[in-house]
């Protein structure tokens, strides 16, 4: 690698494709079939065109906002990221220790590594928890109790994955499969990464699905924990089950994965005091239109009754802007800060988030915005095709 500094996700994304082992890099890096819709989400905020205004007072901008009830020093969230504590070691507490700095939420994953009590022994900010359904409606009682207890008061969960989606790089890494062949792939994968298999495979255990650990009956290995969850999500799911989670949960509940206006509605009639335009980074249904696309019919929808937030290909200061002006109230990131976090750990992320925050706070400056609340639609350009 040259001398040269990160100053972008896409350069986190180069260094983390040199440390990570291959099948970890795709697994983050890649989406559903031909990824049209992984490639949609990031092409699609691009094509947001921005309004430069002059000879404003823009002093005093802030980047400041609220988000779930929370203030954040920035209107942006982590999002969840299973598997993220293997991409640095006890990769979760090092992105939330980041995430805290940076004055933002860190959300968990429910098949994240490390167990959120093990978040909130590093960090003051409260992490969100994101949770998948169960079949087994105890574990996801218990799951809910712990975090409740851990201090978690935000509840992300995720509509979008009855069964996950198929995604060929995996397939072509034999990221699932027990064959020899496939392990014997992934061990050679791992001799041509000797820090990241020294730093995170060697030195970072243990490797278990933290907050699922207590729950999964023989779990010996990261195989036979992939296979339980697989067999426990949930594709029989409807409304009804949310209504009986919103019993369950007497926090802030945020509904991630909606892409539709008529689930957007459902959502809100649901209790949900918020939602997430998602369609998971592109790695469910390929060919399903990318967020940046279904976000303003959302916000007209619902915008009134419920915190909408949105995530997929965003990449930079700017983009979240552009969700701003389409009207998010704020952002959630996937892939890029796990680019960060697996290229240079916590310092990295740091600097990520520092470097976004530094780009929001430019394109208000020269949009002539001060405050984030009064980013919208007329800070567009709509003369443009
Ligand atoms: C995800 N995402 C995700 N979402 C969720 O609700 N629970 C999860 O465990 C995961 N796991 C996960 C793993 C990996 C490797 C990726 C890339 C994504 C989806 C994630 O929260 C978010 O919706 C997308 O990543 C947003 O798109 P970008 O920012 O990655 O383009």
């Amino acid at each position: 690698m040259p001398l040269q500094l990160p100053a972008t996700a896409a350069d986190y994304r180069r260094l983390a494709r040199a440390r990570l082992p291959r099948f970890l890099f795709d697994y983050v890096d890649g989406g559903a079939g031909e990824e049209q819709t992984l490639r949609a989400n990031e092409a699609d905020w691009a094509k947001v065109i921005l309004r430069q205004r002059v000879l404003v007072d823009v002093e005093g901008v802030d980047t400041g906002a609220v988000l779930a009830g929370q203030a954040c020093d920035m209107p942006l969230a982590l999002a969840p990221v299973g598997l993220a504590g293997m991409m640095a070691r006890r990769g979760e507490v090092q992105a939330a220790r980041a995430a805290a700095a940076a004055g933002v939420p860190f959300t968990l994953s429910t098949v994240g590594i490390c167990p959120l009590q093990e978040i909130q022994r590093a960090v003051a900010r409260p992490a969100w928890f994101q949770l998948y359904m169960l079949r087994d409606r105890g574990i996801v009682q218990a799951l809910l109790q712990r975090a409740w207890d851990a201090g978690c008061r935000t509840l992300v969960f995720t509509v979008d994955l009855p069964l996950p989606g198929l995604r060929h790089r995996d397939i072509r890494n034999g990221l699932s499969a027990g064959t020899a062949r496939a392990r014997l792939g992934r061990a050679l994968d791992l001799l041509g990464h000797p820090a990241w298999t020294w730093d995170v495979a060697l030195r970072g255990k243990p490797h278990a699905f933290g907050s699922l650990a207590d729950h999964v009956p023989d779990a010996r290995d990261m195989d036979a924990f992939k296979a339980w969850v697989d067999a426990q999500f949930d594709p029989s799911v409807t409304w009804a089950g949310i209504d009986w989670l919103r019993g369950q949960w007497p926090g802030t509940l945020l509904l991630k994965g909606i892409l539709d206006e008529d689930d957007a509605r459902a959502a809100v009639r649901a209790g949900a005091q918020g939602l997430v335009v998602s369609n998971h980074g592109g790695r469910q249904l390929d060919g399903a239109a990318s967020t940046a696309s279904r976000l303003p019919a959302i916000v007209q929808a619902v915008g009134a009754q419920a915190e909408v937030l949105v995530d997929g290909g965003i990449r930079g200061g700017v983009d979240v802007f552009r969700a701003l002006a389409l009207g998010a109230r704020g952002v959630l990131v996937g892939r890029p800060w796990v680019w960060a976090l697996a290229a240079a750990g916590e310092r990295g992320l740091a600097d990520l988030l520092q470097r976004w925050r530094q780009e929001l706070r430019l394109a208000m400056t020269l949009a002539g915005v001060t405050r984030v609340a009064d980013i919208r639609a007329t800070h567009l350009d709509r003369s443009h095709p």
